[in-house]
């Protein structure tokens, strides 16, 4: 992906495995947004922010990796929902020590009042920060952190 024409910062956003079935997956843990009402709550509040936000969701690890490879080449920031890769994926953390941006661990649940395997992050040491538990918000919180986190970081 090219980078941006605008001189606005650009925020990679990606959606993990199963959040392509928000709204009726498990709507007492994760609200009846679908990932479209989610992911316009994201536009609205990056345009707020004065963010260019590009926003995807794969099932697939190996695509998720991808993702993030490329976002080198025109992102500033990164927010990542990595689903329950969260719990598990070595390769996505690597991927995320790899890339250096700023970036943002996010969870609609608050994993950590959940089962115990949730409750382990093994992306958490790669990322800049976690939040966890405010359902579509923490995504809006996620662009707030990553748009302080993009001012405070060094221009080269
Ligand atoms: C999740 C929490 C994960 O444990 C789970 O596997 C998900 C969603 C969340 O947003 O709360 O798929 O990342």
């Amino acid at each position: 992906m090219p980078p941006s024409p605008s001189n606005r910062p650009a925020v990679c956003v990606l959606h993990g495995p199963n959040l392509n079935l928000l709204g009726s997956r498990e709507p007492g843990v994760y609200g009846t947004d679908t990932l479209d009402d989610v992911n316009r709550k994201i536009a609205e509040h990056a345009g707020r922010l004065g963010l260019e936000v590009r926003v995807m969701q794969s099932n697939h690890e190996g695509v998720l990796i991808d993702a993030l490879h490329e976002a080198r080449g025109w992102a500033q920031g990164i927010i990542i929902n990595a689903g329950a890769y969260t719990h598990t994926s070595h390769a996505l953390a690597d991927a995320l020590r790899a890339v250096r941006l700023p970036s943002v661990e996010v969870h609609l649940s608050n994993v950590h009042a959940r089962e115990e395997f949730r409750r382990h992050s093994v992306i958490a040491p790669a990322v800049s920060g976690q939040i966890a538990g405010f359902g579509a918000t923490s995504y809006l919180l996620a662009l707030d952190a990553v748009l302080a986190l993009i001012a405070d970081s060094p221009k080269v």
